[in-house]
């Protein structure tokens, strides 16, 4: 099988690394791919994520079997429909499938159309309305801009005045995360969160792993908001019965809402969750893989993990093609070291590094001009181990990092939180 990866961050790494493993892959091929990437397969570094006509090209160009979408954008930019119309097999969904990510407002009339359990909401398009909606909210609640934000349209709120001050400032500024004019309110969740991840071939929707991630910047969950520190899969602390939980709650009337709403849905559905008193009720969706989950997840696969993505591409799961296994898996995110403010450009990272055993890393990281520089995004390499428990795993990535460091430039800064899976 012939291979294209679409995307160019870490996540995309690690699922080329595990599709590249597989025995049913020849080539794997990345757009635009990156520093991780190029040492396995061939790199389109001047094809975005998002250039559909390009990325067509490319697939045809080079005769390939099947592309995995890796990230939002692409999604939302109709990728996998291009591909699709033109006869090509592509694990991810069409744009209108992706609305479950790239409208906060679709998704949650979904959940309510369909019984998933969620928190109570209101759709709002005006600043009069958002006001006029605070009323019946009485504790905590959720700000939450309607597309695509990079994680930047969320704002979590104690209590209506605080929400009120948010509103105002993004509707008398016009500066609305995404750029809409839609929000969403919601009731405020407490629990632990814990993501997973389902696979679909447009008929069943399987749930394969979970993970969870570490969002803020620094340790202790302290320090603003980034796209991801760090992850561990599987999750501890939850029933041993989760996966099946929330496979019966969530992930069975999502896929029935999905038929009965004539979406054939065929890539990764994204269950973000927040595990309350009364179980598992749904933060959000994403049509994609997560990042860093990603990373944690894939060091976890056996078997042709190429053969399970295309089988569900084509919409026919091969169920036994790949399996997950009992061992932890731990990483944690290496940035830049004003991430998320703002991106130090470092260059001169080695393009191949020395991992003991059982450690895998995944760049974020792109080749320019001869020279592999840190990407916009800040984050560098995500550092992972495997091991039979949390805490070992735990152990063999800090290790690893104390390993790597002397093999990066004397003055490379580079910032990480050391409490990633501390238990
Ligand atoms: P989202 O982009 O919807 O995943 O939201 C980003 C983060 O905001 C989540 O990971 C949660 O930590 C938090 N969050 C979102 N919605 C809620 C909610 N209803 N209650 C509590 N926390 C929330
Ligand atoms: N880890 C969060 C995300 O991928 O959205």
């Amino acid at each position: 099988m012939r291979i294209l990866v679409v995307g160019g961050g870490a996540r995309e790494d690690a699922l080329s690394w595990k599709l590249a493993q597989s025995p049913s892959c020849e080539a794997i091929f990345h757009a635009p791919g990156n520093a991780g990437t190029a040492a396995r397969g061939v790199n389109f570094p001047e094809v975005s994520a998002t250039d559909t006509r390009a990325i067509l090209d490319r697939a045809k160009a080079n005769a390939i079997d099947l592309t995995v979408v890796g990230p939002e954008t692409a999604l939302a930019a109709g990728v996998a429909d291009r591909l699709r119309d033109a006869g090509l097999n592509v694990f991810g969904p069409n744009r209108s499938g992706a609305r479950l990510e790239s409208s906060k407002a679709f998704a949650k009339r979904f959940m309510e159309r369909h019984g998933i359990p969620t928190a109570r909401f209101a759709v709002v398009h005006s600043l009069a309305a958002a006001q006029k909606a605070l009323d019946q909210f009485s504790d905590g609640v959720v700000v939450k801009a309607d597309g695509l934000a990079a994680g930047k349209g969320v704002v979590v709120c104690d209590d209506a005045a605080a929400a009120s001050t948010v509103l105002n400032e993004w509707y008398a500024k016009n500066t609305i995360p995404g750029g809409g004019s839609d929000i969403v309110l919601e009731e405020r969740m407490t629990g632990r969160e814990i993501s997973v991840f389902a696979i679909s071939d447009g008929r069943a929707m399987i749930p394969i792993a979970a993970a969870c991630d570490y969002k803020r910047a620094g340790d202790d969950d302290r320090g603003p908001n980034t796209g991801g520190m760090g992850a561990y899969s599987p999750p501890s602390g939850f029933p041993v019965n989760a996966l099946e939980i929330v496979r019966e709650r969530v992930i069975a009337p999502a896929l029935r809402g999905l038929i009965a709403e004539d979406e054939v849905y065929r890539g990764v559905l994204y269950v973000g969750l927040m595990w309350t008193d009364s179980g598992p009720r749904v933060v959000e969706f994403n049509a994609r893989f997560g990042d860093p989950e990603t990373q944690v997840m894939m060091p976890r696969v056996g078997g042709d993990f190429a053969r399970y993505l295309a089988s569900a591409a084509e919409g026919a799961i091969e169920l036994d093609a790949a399996y997950f296994s009992d061992d932890a898996c731990v990483g944690v995110t290496l940035t830049t070291d004003r991430y998320p403010y703002e991106n130090t450009k470092i260059s001169g990272l080695p393009g191949t590094l020395r991992l003991p055993e059982h450690v895998a890393a995944f760049w974020g990281t792109s080749m320019r001009e001869g020279d592999l520089v840190s990407s916009p995004g800040g984050r560098v390499l995500t550092v992972t181990a495997t091991a039979p428990t949390v805490a070992e795993a735990r152990a063999r990535a800090y290790d690893a990092i104390a390993q790597l460091k002397p093999q990066f430039p004397a003055n490379t800064r580079l910032v990480y939180r050391s409490d990633i899976a501390r238990l």
